[in-house]
């Protein structure tokens, strides 16, 4: 009964931190491809192409339903998977949609027109492969009307986070949030829109200011997973173990892994 956990590299484990806490029945089976990594320089070809490989994989060890824990993979390649490549006894499901239903104050998959919503300004910090597809401002626009998006790639923070260099992570994160503030000085809110982020909360939050709400999308898509595990518990595949598994270095991975999560993880090789 697992379902598989997808992101380019160590990002995504944010993710399956609050999923596998939410639903602690359910193993997970986790493929992060650090090989490959990081995803939001790549052309959405590329993105294409990596994440299919990734997802057959996460198939192959008994996962039916698999997550795009990763936002670059879930604007640049999912709605092309969805519409021409995955089997009908098969799901992919992506972390865009939970965060713009909360965002615009939605039941899970409302889907009613567009609406005024409380929001009217936000700031959105994502890799540039995700900043280009223009993913979110679509998905926005077809729950909410009236909400200005100001958009930052960030550049160097996927890198600096996946070499385990948080100095210049962070020395990042405040010189985007700078440049983000030169185009909107004072968002409503502001979307962590890669999941690598949530590792750099506090500075994004502590350079934003406390009058900005920051969004990051972990415990939206654990709540959402849970919710559509309610209502369709055969999506459940026949996978019984939790796995962890790389494509990269398994024990390199595993270092970094045990630092961000702050508890022993030992990925497999993929
Ligand atoms: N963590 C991923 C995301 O949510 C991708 C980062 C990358 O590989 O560039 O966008």
């Amino acid at each position: 009964m697992a379902v598989g956990v997808f992101d380019s590299g160590l990002g995504g484990l944010t993710v399956l931190d609050k999923v596998a806490a939410r639903l602690p029945e359910v193993p997970f089976v986790y493929l992060g491809d650090s090989a490959n990594a990081p995803y939001g320089v790549r052309d959405a070809d590329d993105v294409y192409t990596l994440t299919c490989a990734s997802v057959e994989r996460l198939w192959d060890a008994g996962c039916d339903l698999v997550i795009l824990a990763c936002n670059t993979a879930s604007a640049a390649a999912l709605r092309r998977m969805q519409e021409s490549w995955v089997p009908r006894d098969k799901r992919v499901l992506g972390v865009f949609v939970p965060l713009i239903e909360a965002l615009t104050e939605r039941q899970w998959g409302d889907n009613s027109p567009p609406r005024e919503v409380a929001v009217k300004t936000v700031a959105l910090f994502a890799t540039p492969a995700t900043v280009r597809s223009r993913a979110f401002q679509r998905e926005l626009a077809f729950r909410a009307i009236g909400v200005d998006v100001e958009a930052q790639a960030c550049g160097g923070v996927v890198d600096a986070i996946e070499e385990g260099d948080m100095i210049l992570a962070e020395a990042l994160v405040r010189s985007h949030v700078d440049a983000l503030k030169r185009k909107m000085p004072e968002p409503d809110a502001a979307i962590l829109g890669c999941t690598h982020y949530p590792l750099m909360q506090e500075v994004f939050q502590d350079a934003l200011g406390p009058n900005v709400s920051v969004y990051s999308q972990a415990n939206l898509v654990a709540e959402s997973l849970a919710d559509y595990l309610g209502r369709h518990p055969d999506m459940l595949g026949p996978g019984k173990d939790s796995l962890f598994l790389t494509t990269g270095d398994p024990k390199r991975v595993s270092d970094r892994a045990t630092q961000f999560l702050r508890r022993r993880i030992a990925f497999d090789k993929a």
